[in-house]
């Protein structure tokens, strides 16, 4: 086991840059199965969400050049298994996306169903209500999902809630549909244009991805494809925050600002200077910081992923914030972590009200899920002497060096054997 440990109190002064978007990657590698040609994605994060998808790839018989993550090849040429076991889909919800491209092209799936996980219960009904709407047969037995189509149909499917893994499994699967396919309701996310533009180099013919309805028209077979991943927001909204919380000035290379409207507008609101270029967007922290109240929602609204790390930032703010959370209902699990270091939070259903104290101050913290264990590293940046956050395994599920990007910046981190 390990743990960070993080000497606080430091202003961060610098530049960093962000990795590939580990959502994007995902759906991008589960899209390689939908043919038998080599797909080639460059800038994938060596993340530990990705390599597991890699294990999970070889375990269907795809073959994942060498692994130098920088550029990674997978050919998808014979599929040997048509499962994704329950070892791999417990450890990381995303394996559900192999259900789709699986059905797709061989006619059957056999998917571990991800299980409950400590933000919420997260079930597939959206999933597998479209995929019953392309004419898939659905069996859920032994804690599997099997779905089976001798060739699935286009069809039109009005999602009841704008999942990100919903749109890209269904919109994946609807490429090698019979017919035409109308995902209303549709997730607007980033990583879903960034697939659709995947597949499309594919040969699939996709319109209105980013938009609220996307429109499939079926092909018979894809190609191969080249592609780069589009940086990751979630990351890169982290290193602004970072900035932010610890009153210095940060760059943060390849961030995209028209992909981080929502934080940027409430950094702004909080008093920090936010300058957005097309190399990036730099930070400069306030000298005092004034509350701003957040509520999750799907992009292009405030994104639930950083909920926690903005809630770090709000717990050194002056004056009362509330914080919403819409998207899953037990995302709070860092409020006690928080309170353990001197913030001063409330928790009544969806909705934390934080007062901003005067300083944070360091503890040992216990990581619980991935978003939630660095919103602790930031706090622990920003509070005053030592903090170490334990289990940081779910840190690396997400982020790539972490500690060696925020120490470039003159951040105190080191990561020690617990
Ligand atoms: C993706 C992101 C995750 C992010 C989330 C919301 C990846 C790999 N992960 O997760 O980081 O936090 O979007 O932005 O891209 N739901 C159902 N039934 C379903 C599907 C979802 O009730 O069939 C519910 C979920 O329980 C959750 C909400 O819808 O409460 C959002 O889930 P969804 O958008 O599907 O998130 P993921 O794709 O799992």
């Amino acid at each position: 086991m390990q743990k960070i440990v993080i000497r606080g109190g430091r202003a961060l002064r610098g530049t960093v840059t962000v990795s590939g978007s580990k959502n994007a990657g995902l759906p991008l590698l589960f899209a390689s199965l939908l043919t038998r040609e080599r797909c080639t994605i460059h800038g994938l994060p060596r993340v530990a969400d990705i390599t597991t998808t890699l294990r999970l790839l070889e375990g269907l018989g795809v073959l994942v050049g060498d692994g130098e993550f920088a550029t990674i090849v997978v050919e998808a040429r014979t599929l040997t298994s048509s499962e994704a076991p329950y070892e791999l889909v417990r450890t990381m919800r995303a394996s559900f996306l192999a259900l789709g491209p699986l059905v797709a092209r061989t006619g059957h799936a056999r998917v571990s169903t991800p299980g409950g996980c400590a933000i919420g219960s997260r079930p597939v009904d959206i999933h597998l209500a479209g995929f019953e709407r392309l004419g898939a047969r659905i069996r859920q037995t032994h804690g599997y999902v099997e779905a089976e189509a001798s060739r699935l149909r286009g069809a039109r499917i009005a999602l009841d809630f704008p999942s990100v893994g919903a749109t890209e499994n269904l919109m994946m699967a609807a490429t090698l549909a019979d017919g035409t396919t109308l995902i209303e309701n549709a997730a607007r996310e980033p990583e879903i244009d960034d697939l659709a533009a995947a597949l499309c180099k594919m040969g699939a013919k996709i319109s209105g991805a980013g938009t609220s309805v996307i429109r499939i028209d079926g092909v018979r077979e894809l190609g191969g494809f080249d592609h780069e991943v589009i940086p990751d927001r979630i990351e890169a909204g982290t290193l602004l925050l970072a900035g932010a919380i610890t009153g210095g000035e940060v760059h943060v290379a390849r961030a995209r600002a028209d992909h981080l409207d929502a934080l940027v507008a409430k950094l702004e609101e909080a008093g920090v200077a936010v300058e957005a270029r097309a190399d990036g967007i730099t930070v400069r922290g306030a000298a005092l910081l004034a509350a701003a109240d957040i509520r999750t929602s799907p992009y292009p609204g405030f994104p639930t992923d950083l909920q926690a790390q903005f809630m770090a930032l709000m717990a050194l703010g002056k004056g009362q914030s509330v914080i919403t959370e819409t998207i899953f209902e037990n995302r709070f699990m860092h409020v006690q972590e928080l309170v353990r270091m001197g913030a001063d939070i409330r928790v009544d259903g969806k909705t934390a009200a934080v007062r901003g104290v005067a300083a944070l101050s360091g503890a040992p913290v216990m990581a619980t899920d991935l978003r939630a264990s660095v919103c602790l590293v930031l706090a622990g940046l920003a509070a005053q002497n030592t903090t170490e956050v334990l289990r940081v395994y779910h840190l690396d599920r997400g982020y790539e060096r972490l500690e060696e990007k925020l120490s470039t910046l003159g951040a105190d981190i080191e990561r020690v054997r617990a």
